[in-house]
């Protein structure tokens, strides 16, 4: 599962970058979570909503890998108050399958009221479940991570964020356009990157431009995927369209 391979010119120590087969994406995700979880049966792991991992939902079910506890990377801004919610989506498309009841989501706060009080709570908890084993991400086309837009900074923490016209848009055709989020609540750079192991999933031709610039490009807030750089264990799961 290590080593590294030589198609990204950047300065990884002890990163993997695997590039794979579309066919093979979700096996070699479950694959380090599995190897993960040998470890730590119960190990704190984080999902992200979206297209690029849904081969890793799909491996997940089929294999009914479930023994771990989930936290939530990210959601809509008063989540609760919407029909659509990345929550929602998630126990849809893994939680529910997974028989991974309520006790063990870590749920991030979005609702109204002391939200900067509640996202450092979230925090906390964090911190009390032994913090973060493993971290999926996905990438937006700008570099995003979670909803941390172009801006954001390294150490920065849980918290409600404006979304970029372009991720409103994305977001927007998740729902059939019935919504269109403008607010959430998203890990920050820095709670992402005290994770004991970060893996971005990296799918599809219209990455490859943000997958470079977090890999080859300068470490800076206008690229916040360049930070993963500095997580403490980082694979990268990549297809071979991204590399077009
Ligand atoms: C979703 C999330 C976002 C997505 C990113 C890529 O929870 O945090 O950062 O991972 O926008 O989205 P897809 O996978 O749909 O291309």
């Amino acid at each position: 599962m290590r080593g590294r391979v030589g198609l990204f010119n950047c300065r990884m120590q002890d990163n993997t970058v695997q590039i794979v087969a579309p066919e093979e994406f979700g096996v070699t995700a479950v694959n380090l979570l599995e190897s993960v979880l040998v470890e730590r049966p119960n190990a704190l792991v984080v999902l992200p909503t979206g297209n690029t991992p849904l081969p890793l939902y799909a491996e997940l079910r089929r294999r009914k890998v479930g023994a771990m506890r989930v936290a939530m990377l990210d959601d809509y801004y008063d989540a609760a108050s919407l029909t659509t919610n990345s929550y929602h989506w998630l126990r849809r498309e893994v939680l529910d399958s997974l028989n991974i009841g309520d006790e063990r989501v870590l749920r991030i706060p979005t609702a109204p009221g002391n939200l900067p009080a509640a996202c450092a709570e979230y925090e906390s908890a964090l911190a009390r479940a032994g913090g973060c084993d493993l971290i999926f991400l996905g990438l937006g086309p700008n570099g995003h991570i979670g909803f941390n837009e172009p801006g954001s900074a390294v150490d920065s923490r849980t918290r409600m964020v404006t979304l970029s016209e372009a991720t409103a848009d994305a977001n927007a055709d998740y729902w059939q356009g019935a919504y269109r989020p403008r607010a959430a609540v998203t890990m920050g750079m820095g709670t992402i990157l005290e994770a004991r192991r970060v893996c971005l999933l990296v799918r599809g031709r219209n990455k490859s431009t943000a997958l470079r610039a977090a890999l080859e490009g300068p470490e800076a807030p206008d690229v916040p995927a360049s930070f993963l750089r500095r997580a403490r264990e980082l694979t990268v799961i990549a297809d071979r369209a991204c590399l077009k």
